[in-house]
């Protein structure tokens, strides 16, 4: 049966705007986290503490994550890869982070450029410190429905990465649908087996809408039990290490299906659509959430 509550975890500011090539101003970060901050959302992914020569617009990690307002009851994670990362994040406030490991290791090489095996050493030593810190830490599980460069991922590899991030303290794991390739049949292959070692209740989805598959593959992790669900305002995102990867799931179409399943996410949807609105008029764009057109134009 479906949970009774869907914790929403927001990427847009991260994962939303990673890919934008334009240099999006921090002042338009800033307002646009403070604006989502105040539409109920529990969890805003803020920035990446990465390389600035790997990913440019996130260069201003330091000034988003000092410049934002805290509100009380919402939490603010940001992506540390290495020890580097987590101090800087640190520094700058963070007091929630997230690894990002693979379940590909042509993927692994790409993005962050390290083997599995190596990136996984260095999270050890990161969820370590954050430990020490009682700094919660998750951890990403990326290309969990396919790999750009390695085309299909097996449920098993994908068990053993997510296995390995949670034994080492991830108290939640996001099983990321990179590419936007999976399907429900192959959603429920790869939660079915991931759920043998980890509990629902820890793991999340991230669903990216490449094939128009995402709200089919999250009702599905819904219906096994998951409670917790990635998305981006106005459906903005990508990887820069996965070419041709659309954006994640909108934000606003999730609430929709949620709202219209009787569950309760405690988001206000006008409030998250005019946050998107809000972005999409900076970036000049429009907005890939189907809920927001349908909503403007009525
Ligand atoms: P590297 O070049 O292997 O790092 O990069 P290194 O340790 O060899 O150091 C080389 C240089 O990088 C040094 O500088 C370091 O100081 C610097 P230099 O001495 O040459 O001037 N460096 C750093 N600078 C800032 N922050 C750091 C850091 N670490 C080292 N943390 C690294 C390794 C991971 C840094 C690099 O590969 C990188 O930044 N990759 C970007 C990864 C990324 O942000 N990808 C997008 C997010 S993942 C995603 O989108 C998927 C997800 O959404 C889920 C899904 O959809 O599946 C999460
Ligand atoms: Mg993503």
């Amino acid at each position: 049966g479906f949970p009774e509550y869907v914790k929403i975890v927001e990427v847009g500011p991260r994962d939303g705007l990673q890919n934008e090539k334009v240099i999006v101003p921090t002042d338009i970060k800033i307002e646009f986290i403070n604006q989502l901050s105040q539409t109920g959302l529990s969890v805003i992914e803020v920035t990446s503490f990465v390389s600035s020569r790997w990913v440019p617009q996130m260069a201003d990690h330091t000034e988003v994550m000092k410049g934002i307002h805290q509100y009380p009851g919402v939490r603010y994670p940001v992506l540390t890869p290495n020890l580097q990362g987590f101090h800087r994040a640190v520094a700058a406030g963070a007091t929630e982070i997230s690894v990002f490991g693979a379940a590909s290791e042509s993927f692994s090489k790409k993005n962050i450029n390290c083997s599995i095996e190596e990136s996984m050493e260095k999270f050890e030593e990161v969820v370590k410190s954050a430990r020490h810190m009682n700094i919660p830490a998750r951890g990403y599980v990326s290309c969990a429905l396919g790999c750009p460069y390695e085309g299909n991922i097996t449920p098993q590899k994908v068990t053993e990465v997510s296995k390995r991030l949670y034994g080492m303290g991830c108290y939640e794991i996001s099983l990321g649908d990179t590419i936007g390739v999976g399907t429900p049949g192959s959603m429920k292959r790869m939660l079915e087996s991931v759920m043998k070692e980890i509990p629902p209740t820890a793991l999340a989805v991230h669903c990216h809408d490449t094939y128009g598959q995402a709200l089919a593959n999250i009702l599905t992790a819904l219906q096994m039990g998951i409670n917790v669900v990635d998305s981006a305002v106005s459906g903005l995102g990508g990887c820069p290490y996965a070419k041709g990867a659309s954006g994640n799931v909108a934000t606003e179409d999730l609430i929709y299906m949620l709202n219209g399943l009787g569950l309760n996410t405690g988001v206000n949807l006008y409030k998250v659509m005019e946050a998107g609105d809000f972005i999409c008029k900076a970036v000049n764009k429009t907005t890939n959430s189907k809920v927001a057109q349908a909503s403007f134009n009525a």
